[in-house]
């Protein structure tokens, strides 16, 4: 358990393309899991925000990770947990790139990569696969990674010399190794059936790890995407302030029910902002109706 006070928590109900309320050059961390794009569980989401092809999808993405940067401070590191997604589409079973295509994304939004984390998740089923019988070639590699893709906005940050917050931020060697380590297969799912349906929560270590590896006490962490709040709750425990965005309105207001339960949102903490229409980014260069879904066969 950490020994620093706990942080305080503001909650947004908006948009991740447009956060209004918050300030340019305000957020030192962002930890974010969004919607996977080509994951049935977040097509009528996609739809809704008038992205029904595979590069619409990305384009709400790409949006907001542009959106990120210009809330982060320089120095500021940008972390996504997101995994690729296999799907049929008109009778092609294929593989749908999100984790490269969300690396060049936040590229081109202006943030450097950074070498990235491979989560393995421990599995009960190890044989598990894709296909049936021992013949070749036609069964699939099992989809059992998924990534935590980092990048930073800009130059490395600096701090003075024995800064305190960050001397009260320190790791511990043990810690430092595992972290840092490319391979994470430690962190086991979480359970995905919540309030009303799957949530599409990641376990609170994957959070936890990465505030405790990219933050320091006192700094403001943002998930843009933030759902049940997983990423929130733990930065505030390790004396972060933290900044969740939902566009959701049932999942916001367990948000905040949630919130207040544990006692982490100050008076006037929520706020609701406006959903912003859709920007007029530039589509990826691919065939117009690829990963085009919900449409009658
Ligand atoms: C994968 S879930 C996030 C899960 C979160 N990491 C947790 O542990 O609960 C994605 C969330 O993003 C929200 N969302 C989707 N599009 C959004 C947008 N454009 N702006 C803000 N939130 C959005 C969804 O409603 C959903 O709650």
């Amino acid at each position: 358990m950490p020994f620093v006070s706990p942080g305080h928590v503001r909650l947004l109900l908006g948009d991740a393309r447009r956060m209004e309320g918050i300030l340019n050059r305000s957020i030192a961390l962002v930890v974010t899991s969004p919607p996977y794009p080509m994951i049935p569980q977040w097509d009528r989401l996609f739809l809704s925000l008038g992205a029904r092809t595979y590069p619409q999808m990305l384009q709400v993405l790409a949006d907001a990770w542009a959106e990120c940067r210009r809330v982060m401070i320089p120095g500021g590191i940008l972390a996504i947990n997101v995994g690729d997604a296999l799907r049929s589409v008109d009778g092609e079973f294929r593989l749908w790139p999100n984790v490269a295509e969300t690396t060049v994304a936040a590229s081109e939004a202006g943030f450097s990569p950074l070498p990235y984390i491979l989560w393995k998740k421990p599995t009960n089923k190890p044989n598990a696969f894709l296909g049936s019988g021992f013949l070749p070639p036609n069964a699939y590699v099992t989809l059992d990674c998924e990534f935590v893709l980092l990048f930073r906005n800009g130059p490395l940050r600096r701090f003075p010399p024995h800064d305190a917050s960050r001397a009260a931020s320190r790791f511990e060697r043990t810690e430092r190794d595992r972290w840092f380590s490319q391979v994470w297969s430690d962190v086991r799912g979480t359970r995905q059936d919540g309030r009303g349906g799957r949530t599409g929560a990641f376990p609170s270590a994957i959070p936890e790890r990465l505030i405790r590896m990219f933050s320091v006490v006192g700094d403001t962490v943002l998930d843009p995407f933030a759902g049940t709040g997983t990423t929130l709750w733990t930065a505030a425990r390790w004396g972060r302030h933290a900044i969740g965005v939902e566009r959701d309105p049932a999942t916001f207001r367990a948000l905040v029910a949630t919130g207040r339960r544990l006692g982490l949102l100050s008076p006037g903490s929520t706020q609701r902002q406006f959903a912003p229409t859709v920007r007029g980014g530039r589509s990826p260069p691919r065939r117009r109706d690829e990963g085009t879904v919900g449409r009658s066969r």
